[in-house]
């Protein structure tokens, strides 16, 4: 799978997802990220992007011109028409859903905002998805962009050492992961659960259950009541 990143801060990018898992996917073919800097695409002789917007407000507005003609420079090497997802505090809320979807797309590229956000009408070329990771204000997209990009690659096969871990983790089957614990079998004074020593596999599995179950009520009962309906749905 092969990620765009649309930026006016490639070594940003590229020093954040250059890293651990990310970069050994890298190496062994298995993803490739580019970071193109969208503001060599600028017809402006002093290498400006941004301006004034119309009607007023405060702050500087990222231009038209030097967007487009960078998707229009990453478009052109690809065999396809590529899903454009711009990174906005407006756009739909991320999920591991939105992860697993974007998975399974060859190409993406990815637009970075700045300032106070991009001019509408290259967003309404380009622009195919529009999403958020959460619900507050960053200075640009370029974070958001690395967790999408964290997230979708290791779903795509390979990336992942282990196999099945990808499916145990939290969300993967709609609920907060279970604690798990490493030696020492005793640490300051706190013992490892005696079910986890046990070597029985299926009481494991099952105690590993019963505390994701309660994790999730606990903490996140939004999601219980998600993973309740679908199994309501699931035994009829
Ligand atoms: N840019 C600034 N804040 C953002 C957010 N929460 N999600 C995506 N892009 C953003």
């Amino acid at each position: 799978m092969n990620f765009h990143i649309m930026t006016l801060f490639p070594d940003m990018v590229m020093n954040g997802l250059n890293t651990s898992i990310l970069a050994r996917a890298m190496d062994r073919g298995l993803i490739s990220c580019e970071a193109v800097d969208i503001r060599s695409y600028t017809e402006n002789r002093h290498g400006r992007v941004d301006d004034y917007t119309y009607g007023g407000g405060a702050g500087m507005l990222m231009q038209a011109q030097p967007v487009y003609d960078c998707w229009r420079s990453i478009q052109e090497r690809l065999p396809q028409k590529a899903r454009v997802v711009y990174l906005t505090p407006a756009g739909r809320v991320f999920t591991q859903e939105t992860a697993e979807e974007l998975s399974r797309e060859e190409e993406l590229i990815l637009l970075c905002g700045h300032y106070e956000g991009i001019d509408e009408r290259v967003l309404e070329e380009i622009v195919t998805d529009e999403i958020s990771i959460g619900d507050y204000v960053l200075t640009g997209g370029e974070l958001p962009a690395m967790i999408l990009v964290d997230a979708v690659a290791r779903l795509v096969p390979g990336v992942l050492n282990n196999g099945s871990s990808a499916e145990t983790d939290s969300f993967q089957n709609g609920l907060l992961e279970y604690p798990q614990y490493s030696r020492p079998e005793e640490w300051r004074g706190r013992r490892v659960p005696e079910i986890l020593l046990s070597g029985d596999h299926a009481k494991v599995d099952a105690w590993r259950l019963a505390q994701s179950l309660e994790r999730t009520k606990q903490r996140r009962p939004d999601l219980y009541e998600k993973y309740q309906l679908a199994e309501r749905e699931h035994s009829c």
